[in-house]
């Protein structure tokens, strides 16, 4: 860390009370699955693994079979299971899955074709999850496609289907269509099950369901964002938010401070001028890094204990932040982007909402400079 001009710190004990808190609220017969995809978030896949799997974490979820493959290599405990949400869509990508023990989505009748082929060739039984599209209208087999998915289906393929599941569209804006998506997934479920399709566990539910309907709770949830101490947009402040601990800080250092005339401008554009005289100080953070364009003049930052205003547009590698208030800083302190500093605190969500996005995208987007330096 050395040279880092901003860096993120993981809190490895708030992942593991998330775990542990999520785990006691979803009750011990239900199956805590972590998604760890798009590096944990920005966490950090590898280390946030090691650190779920201390807390009796064992089975994670990622997009792409290049993920999936990373944490194969990295983690070597037995009991580590991961799935990929993209379906193999190639031979290829069905054999290199099944050669890394990596469990697969089937989403279509032609990938439940690929994949008894391959398990036929291979003379092993392969993991797969069945997905079912009821509303999101982006992977799964839709309502039209049970039949032939049916029609298709050998009881005695070499498949091991380890679970049936869903995801929902609008679980944290509209319960109604959310309780539709359960009512038809739970349909399809008893259909394919009086077709002779083997009863499995199912799965339906992300953060956001998990806090607002207790009924999609099934037999696992699939869970991220909470994981990371993060709450979904407008649950901010249901309890069980309330108990859980951000894991991620991103921090900055004042690369230079200088006091400006009443009058004069700050940044490309000069779109904040200052109404006094301005103790500004440079940090070493930009779009670049994560830090949007967007929360120019927008969010805060805490300095020294306190929340200060980012002032003037955010540059490629820079920020500023108004220090008047803050008479004593100097080039080097500490300043931090997401995160507690004492008192004062910049909350993923707050960003969020000020980007008119999602928490998710937040942390997902923290730059290559920042990752890796913990
Ligand atoms: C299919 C699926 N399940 C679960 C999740 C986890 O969602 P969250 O981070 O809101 O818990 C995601 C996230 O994008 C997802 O795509």
């Amino acid at each position: 860390m050395a040279h880092a001009t901003n860096w993120i710190e993981i809190d490895p004990t708030a992942l593991q009370h998330n775990a542990r808190t999520l785990q006691a609220y979803i009750g011990d017969g239900r199956t805590l699955w972590a998604v760890v995809k798009a590096d944990a978030y920005g966490h950090g896949a590898v280390n946030a693994v090691h650190t779920l799997l201390q807390a009796g974490v064992r089975h994670f979820v990622v997009a792409s079979l290049n993920e999936a493959i990373d944490l194969r290599e990295a983690i070597r405990e037995p009991s580590f299971r991961v799935m990929t949400l993209y379906p193999p869509t190639t031979p290829e990508e069905w054999r290199t899955a099944a050669e890394y023990g990596v469990e697969s989505v089937i989403d279509s009748p032609a990938g439940y074709q690929q994949a008894c082929e391959i398990a036929r060739v291979r003379e092993r039984s392969l993991p797969v999850h069945l997905e079912l599209d009821t509303g999101m209208s982006r992977l799964g087999l839709t309502p039209e496609q049970l039949g032939s998915f049916l029609q298709a289906f050998r009881p005695d393929a070499p498949l091991e289907w380890r679970s049936v599941f869903t995801h929902f569209a609008c679980a944290d804006s509209d319960p109604e269509f959310t309780r539709e998506q359960l009512r038809l997934f739970l349909q399809s479920v008893a259909y394919l099950r009086g077709e002779g399709f083997p009863e499995t566990p199912l799965h339906a539910a992300a953060s956001a369901a998990l806090l607002t309907l207790s009924e999609t709770l099934l037999d696992a949830v699939r869970c991220g964002l909470l994981l990371y101490g993060i709450a979904p947009a407008g649950l901010e402040t249901h309890p069980l938010c309330q108990s859980l601990k951000p894991v991620l800080r991103w921090r900055t250092r004042v690369l230079s401070v200088r006091t400006i005339p009443k009058g004069q401008g700050v940044s490309y554009g000069a779109r904040f001028r200052a109404k006094r005289p301005t103790r500004v100080a440079t940090l070493g953070v930009g779009y670049a890094d994560g830090y949007s364009i967007g929360l120019t003049n927008r969010a805060p930052v805490a300095l020294k204990g306190k929340l200060v205003p980012q002032i003037g547009r955010v540059c490629m590698d820079m920020i500023m932040v108004d220090a008047t208030d803050l008479p004593d800083v100097q080039v080097g302190d500490v300043a931090t982007l997401i995160g507690r500093d004492g008192d004062a605190e910049v909350r993923v969500e707050t960003l969020a909402r000020l980007l008119s996005t999602t928490p998710h995208e937040i942390t997902t987007r923290l730059g290559k400079r920042a990752r890796g330096r913990i």
